[in-house]
């Protein structure tokens, strides 16, 4: 084993106090941190051309202009921006990202959004059509995943993350008034999405991480040794965002209900999908309000609900749990304040977008969209599969990540980049993923897809010097046992896209 090697190992295991300290020495050692510096701006400077194509094509503007500039010309910009990238997401390329993407629905969801531009349901009183719209995507959300004939309501918030966040921060101030919790902490499987690590950090909810077996799916033993007195919540997945795996939500949430504590099903990527699958006769797991103990979901309509941008379902089991998340003020001089999410104003018309597509899409639009994207995964799936040097993890719906012992995932990863694909790097273990979405079920597309990496594998295996260009960046994030050097490094990456 390299020298390298065994110091990756020793500090891997190490305590993250004493890495940190290790960090904080290494950097200041002269001659060190001018090194790390001088790595990450060769990183960063390789990164800069794709983030930022347009430097010099487009004029840039560091102020406002002195006169406004003519309306066609900002719109002729926009219509050549957009057509340097829309055939990259249209065509397929892309995993997840883009659900629908279908010329005559997204034309339908522009005059939606043109109808209702100036509406804020903040004004409550001003745009009652939005009350309307919003109530009832939450009624809708709530009917589809079990909350029939119970007692399930919700709010609709801005997207995935902000949902996962509110139910956090309700659980805590839940925890608090009712069962006087302090130091509240959170149950979480290391594949849940990044938004709990957020939430625990922004909210001050301690992180309590659990393993997944080997297929990637919540270790229920290791959930039950870690509720304390301090739980306020378990946490589990329909599906996860890395491997595509059901987290064992039946057990969980019975764990969760046992012990009078929330549980929170994060089905932001398979609410609008899990019900449809199950449905067509998919091996779905119970996932939502139909077991007794979930007593929370999330559910994206930006991402499956097929809706635009900028739209996800927050529910709960009962109006008390909710008016832990609602915020109200009574001393302010601006007057009597509430908002039922983290945003004040917000855009209304993405509500009216996303009401618009739920309705006109309907029960039978979601069911044959499922169908599509569960045939057309599967199909995905078995042809990784077939490539010996391949194999997928777990036992996916519609995620289908995938690892290989044989070459570097991560340079088969960049030679995908190259074919113009746009894969999702993972890491814990080392692998890439594709998120099957409505765009990946045009003709040909799984077809092109499988052999493009065949392509790939074969060029990775013949040629084995090759660094490739994020091969390097996601092998050191995976192995790179100094938290802090990786955290850095993303940070710069965010300077660079507020770079003018
Ligand atoms: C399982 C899961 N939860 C939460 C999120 C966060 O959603 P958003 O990106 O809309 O904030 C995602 C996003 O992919 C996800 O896959």
């Amino acid at each position: 084993m390299s020298l390298k090697n065994t110091l990756f190992n020793l500090l891997g295991r190490a305590n993250p106090r004493f890495l940190k300290l290790v960090e904080k020495s290494l950097k200041s050692m002269p001659g060190v941190g001018d090194k790390v510096e001088g790595e990450y701006d060769e990183i960063m400077s390789k990164l800069e051309g794709s983030l930022k194509p347009y430097k010099g094509k487009f004029e840039a503007f560091t102020k406002l202009p002195e006169t406004g500039r003519p309306r066609a010309e900002v719109l002729a910009d926009m219509e050549a921006m957009r057509e340097a990238e829309e055939a990259h997401w249209k065509d397929g390329y892309i995993s997840g990202a883009v659900y629908h993407g279908d010329q005559e629905h997204i034309d339908f969801l522009n005059k939606v959004y043109a109808l209702n531009s100036q509406s804020n349901p903040l004004h409550s009183d001003v745009w009652p059509s939005i009350n309307k719209f919003e109530a009832e995507i939450v009624a809708m959300t709530a009917d589809m995943l079990g909350g029939a004939g119970q007692d399930v309501c919700g709010t609709v918030s801005s997207g995935g993350t902000e949902s996962i966040m509110l139910a956090m921060k309700t659980y805590r101030d839940w925890a608090l008034e009712k069962k006087g919790i302090t130091k509240p902490e959170m149950v979480v499987p290391v594949t849940a999405h990044a938004a709990f690590d957020k939430a625990s950090q922004y909210f001050n909810i301690k992180m309590i991480h659990i393993p997944v077996d080997e297929n990637f799916r919540a270790d229920v033993n290791a959930a039950r040794k870690a509720v304390n007195p301090n739980t306020v919540v378990i946490v589990g997945s329909a599906p996860s965002f890395p491997h595509g795996a059901i987290d064992p939500i039946e057990e969980l949430s019975e764990l969760a209900r046992q012990h009078g504590i929330g549980f929170h099903t994060d089905a932001c990527l398979g609410g609008f999908v899990l019900p449809w699958a199950e449905k067509l006769g998919y091996p779905v797991p119970k996932f939502d309000f139909r077991l007794p103990g979930v007593t929370s979901m999330s559910a994206d309509t930006h991402k499956y609900g097929y809706a635009a941008k900028g739209t996800s379902v927050v529910l709960y089991r009962g109006q008390e749990l909710r008016h832990f998340q609602y915020y109200t003020s009574t001393e302010w001089p601006g007057g009597l304040y509430f908002s039922p999410t983290f945003a004040g104003s917000r855009p209304g018309a993405l509500s009216a977008a996303c009401w618009a597509a739920m309705t006109s899409i309907g029960a039978d639009g979601y069911m044959s969209a499922t169908r599509k994207i569960l045939e057309t995964a599967s199909t995905i799936k078995k042809g990784v599969n077939e490539i010996p040097e391949l194999h997928v993890l777990g036992d996916p719906l519609f995620v289908v990540s995938f690892a290989s012992e044989i070459v570097n995932i991560y340079k088969v990863l960049d030679y995908m980049s190259h074919k113009k694909w746009s894969l999702n790097g993972l890491h814990k273990p080392t692998c890439i993923h594709l998120c099957v979405t409505l765009r990946h079920t045009q003709p040909g597309v799984a077809e092109r897809f499988l052999a493009d990496l065949r392509e790939a594998v074969e060029h990775v295996k013949a040629h084995p010097e090759e660094k490739g260009s994020m091969a390097p960046v996601y092998g050191m994030a995976a192995t790179l046992p100094l938290r802090g050097m990786v955290s850095d490094l993303l940070k710069k990456y965010l300077d660079v896209i507020f770079k003018t």
